[in-house]
């Protein structure tokens, strides 16, 4: 069995852009208890965004660039600590893959997002989105007190949504950007939107049960 895990910047890294530590050493627990091999896309979080808004630049592609320094950064971080291989992903890097490993963006325009679920593709396996929210919402639940829970949406729905929301700005946040849902929906790869805890992650992986939103 092969797990695709999208670790979000915002899991690694607090509010003031300092790494985890705690977080990311029961991340390490956490892997040892899934059977199987295990891919896990780190994103830029809080580092690419600050680094983005100082860098003095309105060019997007420049921009995408800094956020994936940034996110490769914090790949690389994840990768001393949980012990697995940090790779820079590429066409000659594809073909040579280990059996579990750390990686992050890709290419201008992309998220770490699209990059795992290209390798969900790839891979037939399932996507984890791992974020700090559990899962989607009619509305922003931090601002909106009346905001619902949906545990599942329809792909077509999510497509929707983000298209009204997904302007492919360098270091911006949709739940999942417009490419990655036309990659699923292409590939009808299983995909679950959830939050950090790892105790439901580990419940939605060994029983299916647990707080999410399932993406259909
Ligand atoms: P991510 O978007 O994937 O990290 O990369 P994030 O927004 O911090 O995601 P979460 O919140 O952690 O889940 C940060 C930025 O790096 C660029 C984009 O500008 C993106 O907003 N990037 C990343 C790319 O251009 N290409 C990639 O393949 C990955």
């Amino acid at each position: 069995m092969v797990y695709v895990f999208s670790l979000g910047g915002s899991v690694i890294l607090n509010e003031t852009g300092e790494y985890n530590n705690e977080y990311i050493i029961q991340f390490r627990h956490f892997l040892k208890n899934i059977e199987g091999r295990k891919i896990i896309v780190v994103g830029g979080g809080k580092k690419a965004r600050d680094r983005i808004s100082k860098s003095g630049t309105k060019n997007n592609f420049e921009n995408d660039v800094i956020g994936i320094k940034s996110a490769y950064e914090n790949a690389q971080y994840l990768s001393n600590i949980i012990g697995l291989p940090c790779i820079k992903m590429d066409m000659d890097a594809i073909e040579n893959l280990p059996e579990s490993f750390v990686t992050s963006g890709v290419f201008p325009g992309l998220t770490t997002d699209s990059v795992a679920v290209l390798l969900a593709e790839k891979f037939g396996a399932p996507f984890f989105n791992i974020t700090n929210v559990d899962g989607i919402f009619t509305k922003d639940p931090k601002k909106y007190k009346d905001a619902q829970f949906l545990k599942s949406v329809k792909i077509d729905h999510a497509i929707e949504i983000a298209s009204l929301a997904d302007k492919r700005k360098a270091g911006t946040h949709v739940f999942l950007d417009i490419f990655s849902l036309l990659m699923i929906k292409r590939s009808g790869i299983k995909t679950i939107i959830c939050s950090n805890n790892l105790e439901n992650l580990s419940n939605l992986i060994h029983n299916s049960k647990g707080k999410c939103t399932e993406i259909k």
